[in-house]
């Protein structure tokens, strides 16, 4: 049996607040296989960003531990082309165009062939390759953090709320980039409480109170 593409193993992740403990994410089990959408959906603070965040490495987590292709691993050391990232606030550079903020995560992670028209043009953005971040509605921003991440063809792609500034039409256009990202075989795990994005995914991951509901 093949190792999943990714996983999450008994990982928990507590915050202090005063005197309190959060547990932001409770002892979740999670294997991830290449060429499925999955959506990770529960109520507002029921620890999916918190979830994404210990995927990705920009938090550690408490017990527990993240695994890349069956190994244990600290997932800051994977590149851009492993593991991409859209977080749930954009972070485009305001001094580079959103070519340019397309196109540099992937060079810096060495794909020096990366070329960001592509995904600019699937994502409704042709028109704006030379405007500056300051220039784009907040939804479109939220396009050309979805560009960045799918350049370089990432195994492994974790969306915190893709769809969250986009009206319907673009949602939809949002998720079905994201559709065909799986379809040439990447993992995609979408966080996000927007209803249309069910009729995208293959399977629906419940979170409440940071544990996995099982269905
Ligand atoms: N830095 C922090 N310090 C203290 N508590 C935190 C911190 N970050 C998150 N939390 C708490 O952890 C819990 C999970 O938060 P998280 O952001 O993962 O939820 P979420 O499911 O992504 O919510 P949303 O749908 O609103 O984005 C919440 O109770 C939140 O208040
Ligand atoms: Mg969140």
């Amino acid at each position: 049996m093949t190792a999943p593409l990714m996983s999450a193993v008994a990982v928990s992740r507590w915050y202090r607040r005063g005197s309190e403990t959060v547990h932001a994410v409770d002892r979740v089990t999670l294997h991830l296989e290449p060429g499925v959408v999955y959506l990770l959906q529960g109520p507002s603070g029921s620890g999916k960003t918190t979830l994404l965040n210990v995927l990705a490495g920009w938090e550690r987590p408490g017990e527990g531990h993240v695994e890349w292709r069956g190994e244990r691993v600290d997932p800051r050391s994977l590149t851009w082309s492993d593991l991409a990232v859209v977080p749930q606030r954009v972070g485009l550079l305001p001094e580079m165009t959103a070519g340019e903020n397309a196109a540099l995560a992937p060079r810096i992670g060495g794909d020096r062939r990366f070329e960001a028209t592509a995904s600019l043009i699937a994502l409704g953005l042709a028109d704006l390759e030379d405007s500056f971040p300051d220039e784009l509605s907040v939804g479109q921003q939220q396009r050309v953090a979805i560009a960045r991440a799918l350049g370089g063809g990432p195994a492994a792609l974790l969306a915190d709320e893709p769809t969250s500034s986009q009206d319907e039409d673009h949602a939809r256009i949002v998720l079905g980039v994201l559709r065909s990202a799986a379809a040439s075989g990447s993992m995609c795990l979408i966080a996000g409480h927007d209803p249309i994005a069910e009729e995208y995914a293959d399977a629906v991951i419940i979170m409440r109170d940071g544990s996995l509901v099982v269905s």
